[in-house]
């Protein structure tokens, strides 16, 4: 059975083409190529297109007839987001706006949407649950609300059927080193702290040392990219089988501050990480950790992956490699 994967060929796209492949589905990746990498395509087709572009998804629908999408292609840096809005409003809703279109032009009726907790913003209650008021913090989280949103009134009169899976902080690689995250520019706490800790470049950032928090560094809830991936396996389940339209947080439940993965990224890797104690990044918020349950009530989700010691260790034997670091 054939799934379209939009955003294939980006970081969390491409751990769910591998977990499709290991269950027997042919993923077929969209996408631009914009940030994702046509070296992590290996199982199954790669259409180089556009989620804007309506005559490129009409063709690769005909082409492949798929019995799925997940979706996940969009512009994902908060920071780039605020500088430029126009390209995310463009991007991640005229894009999926584009594809639901498609989708329904083809008949294709079932959509796993990565969504993320940015659509939370500041919440009143922690950890947070899926009703939990959306009142995003960033240009970013606004547009992943407008898809949800979207989503919602479509479902409402036509056939559509979707999961919106409002992730945490993913995090990892794949735990045989073939493919990992490979953002450019790195944003990111774990990479960026594996990069310091193996003496590339200058001293990590630490963005914030006085929040309200145990070591007043922010707190975050990360989570294995494997367990997303089987996470998103689950979701598409549910929907071949019928099941109605949901949305699902997807943490862990457990937090952990920056300084906690530093000293873990020290253990793991035995380098010391240096680190540059800076302002407080623009848009960060103190606290994000998800209330789990419906979760694993709904999807049988039970993370596999992502004690931090896991989560470290396979981001760093997937660097190394990368980086030719010695064993
Ligand atoms: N951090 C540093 N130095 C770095 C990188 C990050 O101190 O070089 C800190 C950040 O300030 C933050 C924490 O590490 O306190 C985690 O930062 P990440 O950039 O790894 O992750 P975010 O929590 O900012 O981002 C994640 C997702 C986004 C999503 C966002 C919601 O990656 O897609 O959560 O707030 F939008």
């Amino acid at each position: 059975m054939k799934i379209l994967v939009c955003g294939g060929a980006g970081y969390i796209g491409a751990h769910m083409c591998k977990a499709l492949a290991a269950e027997g589905y042919e993923p077929v990746v969209f996408d631009n190529l914009s940030s994702g990498h046509r070296h992590a395509v290996k199982w199954g087709p790669l259409v180089v297109g556009d989620i804007r572009d309506r005559r490129a998804l009409d063709d690769c629908f005909a082409a492949h007839r798929p019995a799925a999408v997940i979706q996940f292609a969009a512009s994902i840096e908060v920071g780039e987001g605020e500088a430029n809005p126009l390209k995310f409003w463009n991007n991640n809703v005229g894009g999926t706006v584009t594809l639901l279109e498609a989708m329904a032009g083809a008949g294709v009726t079932a959509l796993v949407f990565s969504s993320t907790c940015a659509t939370y913003g500041i919440p009143d209650r922690m950890p947070i649950g899926e009703s939990e008021p959306q009142r995003p913090f960033s240009v970013y989280g606004e547009t992943k609300l407008a898809v949800e949103k979207a989503l919602a009134a479509t479902a409402k009169i036509s056939p559509l059927r979707y999961a919106s899976l409002r992730y945490f902080n993913a995090a990892g690689a794949s735990p045989d080193g073939e493919i990992g995250e490979e953002h450019n520019p790195e944003t990111h706490l774990i990479p960026n702290a594996l990069k310091a800790a193996a003496g590339i470049g200058s001293a990590m950032k630490l963005f914030g040392t006085d929040y309200d928090t145990p070591d007043g560094t922010c707190v975050r809830d990360y989570i294995h990219v494997m367990d997303l991936a089987a996470a998103h396996l689950a979701a598409l389940r549910l929907l071949l089988d019928g099941a109605d339209s949901f949305i699902c947080n997807l943490g862990t439940g457990t937090g952990l501050t920056v300084r906690e993965i530093l000293s873990t990224v020290e253990a793991v890797t035995g380098r010391p990480v240096p680190v540059e104690e800076s302002p407080r990044r623009p848009g960060d918020v103190p606290r994000l950790v998800a209330d789990p349950s419906f979760a694993q009530e709904h999807l049988g989700f039970f993370p596999q992956y992502s004690d931090v010691g896991t989560v470290i260790r396979d981001a760093w034997n997937f660097h190394k490699t990368r980086w030719s670091l010695a064993p």
